[in-house]
């Protein structure tokens, strides 16, 4: 066997659903890599002969091997903080009054517009090494702060040059759709205009997003509103997604669902029509414990029945500066499990192969085994379990990327 590299002295959680093992695990195992991808996986006691002199071997020391993680939904590319509305909300106003009196989004959309390309990449960078140190190897990243044509291609270029500048993959979303920008406070439908007629077209011929998606929500974004949103970028050949159902039931996963939609993501209010509707269309459920436990939600997403609808569950940080400027996926797997009741499996599952599907890369990242991209982590760890169990001792031993060791 010729390879480029072999880990031995490891435990592999593939994650992977044809293993029957909890988590997919391979305890004493052995793992070989090739050209980027994994090109032999299995019990060390199986490792086939291979040419110890030339081929690098690596100990993991008894660690665990995960699929490198993916946070499927961030906002990490903006200016500014909203620290001063965090002190507000603490004296008693609430998320939907802050952003009603033209606070909330519609500040962070201020300072985006006044700073520079080369501020919003170099905050971006920090933000994407603090995920990466975690053990990130593909994020996602959304527009949104921009809400007119020239700054929501700033932040999308910005968000394609930290992919092109950095070692974790960044799938791009579009979301010119995220908030009523002042200038059309009255006159909502003529701001959808302007997202339908400018924006999507000049960011579809610059190929500046995967994804396209809208706030659906009473302070934001009607149903039909979203919809017309939704269809044109499907139409366009773009993949779907949509912030819904997060302050209350407008039936927005539903729709997204029925027409195809990678994701819905926060779903607290999601009903069973809903939750049906997900598991009909194989669109993911992203849940964002950040966002729930930063704004001291008490409403619970619909666990439950997305586990008895068999609805892919995704966990991501929904990093960003109003609701949760928590910029850590670790400590999502926590709260996942602590404010949600996943099952450190699940949580574990949400941000790997689940979090795969929900940006369309499942095949080749997500899950270890053989074929697939060789990104995975080494963790000091001696149960999977311990990844949710714990936070802040990092634990995070080893990063590899495609095959490449780019830990910090
Ligand atoms: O995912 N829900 C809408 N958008 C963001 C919040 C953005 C903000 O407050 O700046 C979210 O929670
Ligand atoms: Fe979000």
């Amino acid at each position: 066997m010729s390879w480029d590299q072999v880990w031995i002295d490891v435990n592999i959680a593939t994650m992977d659903p044809e293993i029957s093992a909890p988590y997919g695990a391979i305890t004493d195992a052995a793992i070989a890599i090739k050209e980027g991808k994994i090109a032999w996986m299995g019990p060390r006691s199986e490792l086939p002969e291979f040419d110890v002199l030339s081929t690098p071997v690596y100990r993991g020391k008894d660690g665990w091997l995960t699929p490198g993680l993916i946070d499927a939904h961030t906002h990490l590319v903006f200016a500014g903080n909203r620290a001063n509305e965090f002190e507000l909300r603490l004296q008693g106003a609430s998320y939907e009054e802050i952003a009603r009196a033209g606070g909330g989004i519609i500040s962070t959309v201020k300072a985006c517009r006044e700073a520079s390309e080369a501020e919003l990449f170099e905050l971006g960078r920090q933000r994407l090494n603090a995920l990466a140190k975690e053990g990130v190897t593909t994020v996602e990243i959304k527009s949104g702060y921009g809400l007119d044509t020239e700054t929501e291609l700033k932040l999308l270029r910005v968000a394609r040059e930290l992919g092109k500048h950095h070692h974790v993959d960044v799938k791009i979303t579009f979301l010119g759709a995220h908030a009523i920008p002042p200038e059309y406070k009255d006159n909502s439908d003529a701001y959808v205009d302007l997202v339908l007629d400018e924006m999507l077209p000049a960011v579809i011929q610059e190929g500046l997003a995967d994804a396209v998606d809208v706030f659906c929500e009473n302070i934001a974004f009607s149903l039909a509103q979203t919809e017309r949103v939704l269809s044109a970028a499907k139409q366009a050949g773009l993949d779907i997604k949509l912030h819904a159902e997060q302050l209350s039931n407008l039936g927005g996963s539903a729709m997204a669902a029925k027409l195809g939609a990678k994701s819905v993501d926060h779903i607290e209010y999601l009903d069973e029509a809903g939750v049906k509707a997900l598991s009909e269309s194989g669109t993911c459920a992203t849940l964002l414990p950040g966002a729930f436990y930063f704004l001291r939600e008490t409403q619970m997403p619909p666990i439950d029945m997305l586990r008895q609808y068999e609805v892919p569950m995704v966990l991501a940080s929904d990093y960003n500066p109003g609701s949760s400027p928590l910029c850590s996926s670790l400590l999502m797997l926590n709260m996942g499990c602590t404010l949600f009741r996943l099952t450190p499996e699940e949580a574990l599952a949400g941000m790997t192969r689940n979090a795969a599907k929900a940006l369309g890369v499942e095949a080749s990242v997500g899950v270890l085994k053989v074929g697939m991209q060789a990104d995975f982590c080494l963790w000091d760890i001696t149960t999977p379990a311990a990844l949710a169990y714990s936070y802040g001792v990092d634990v995070c031993k080893e990063v590899l990327k495609n095959g490449n060791l780019v830990h910090q």
